[in-house]
């Protein structure tokens, strides 16, 4: 499907180094990667390969040591850290395997957050807020903290935070991880039905085979690099 749609983000021979005291660490070399409009694409692949390197740094959230990175045909991997910064909370949404939710603030407040931060008014960032919450099926938790929802709603919360701003690309690293099977079933399934309703472009990184096979695009990384999953029957 990434024939006939526009490409949304393109990243070419991204590279990643860490220097460690017992010398450079290659986390991976060389890889590309690209998300089309409304493509929805999961990664799969052994823990420590960096799947959630590769989120961050297409996320605007890290850097490549080496390679290029565009947004809608425009180079955004060697953007200083405020433009990059701006670039990522306008244009990403991200989900974590953690919520990440403040917790000295409401649910509502929480989803409010990038959008007052991007310059969005208050009376508007809070509507959104409350439309976005009822949606992913928290609607009547707007007021409570974070401390009071169970896993499942932290997650729906984390997840409406992530699509305040209409971002161009959602990214969910492991968004289920830290729930039982049913109640990240429900979680997912609440977001599938967003993401359709959106056509929000989708990068999951999942250990769940069941959910990351309902992609259009399933890859595996390995240290051998991302290569597409054909036959994903026997993840
Ligand atoms: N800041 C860092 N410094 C050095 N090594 C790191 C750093 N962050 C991650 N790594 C290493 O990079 C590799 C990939 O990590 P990660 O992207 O978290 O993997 P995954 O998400 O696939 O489990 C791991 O070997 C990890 O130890
Ligand atoms: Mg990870």
């Amino acid at each position: 499907m990434s024939e006939n749609r526009k490409q949304i983000l393109l990243g070419k021979g991204l590279t990643k180094r860490y220097p460690t005291p017992a010398g450079t660490l290659t986390v991976f070399e060389n890889l590309d990667f690209s998300v089309a409009e409304g493509e929805f694409i999961s990664i799969v692949g052994p823990s420590g390969v960096g799947k959630s390197t590769l989120l961050h740094i297409l996320g605007c959230l890290d850097r490549a040591t080496e390679g290029t990175l565009q947004l809608d045909g425009v180079e955004v991997g060697r953007l200083d850290e405020s433009r990059m910064t701006q670039v990522r909370n306008r244009a990403f949404g991200f989900v974590f395997q953690f919520h990440h939710l403040l917790s000295e603030f409401t649910s509502e407040e929480n989803v409010m957050m990038p959008a007052l931060v991007g310059g969005t008014s208050r009376g508007e960032a809070r509507e959104r807020a409350r439309a976005l919450l009822e949606q992913m099926g928290v609607g009547e938790r707007g007021h409570h903290y974070p401390a009071q929802l169970s896993g499942g709603e932290q997650q729906r919360v984390a997840i409406a935070r992530a699509l305040i701003n209409q971002p161009r690309v959602l990214f969910l690293d492991e968004p289920t991880g830290n729930l039982d099977e049913a109640t990240g079933q429900r979680v997912f399934d609440v977001l599938r039905a967003r993401r359709e309703a959106l056509g929000v472009a989708t990068v999951l990184v999942t250990h769940n085979p069941g959910l990351a096979r309902t992609a259009h695009r399933l890859l595996e990384l390995s240290h051998g690099g991302l290569r597409p999953v054909g036959d994903a029957s026997n993840l």
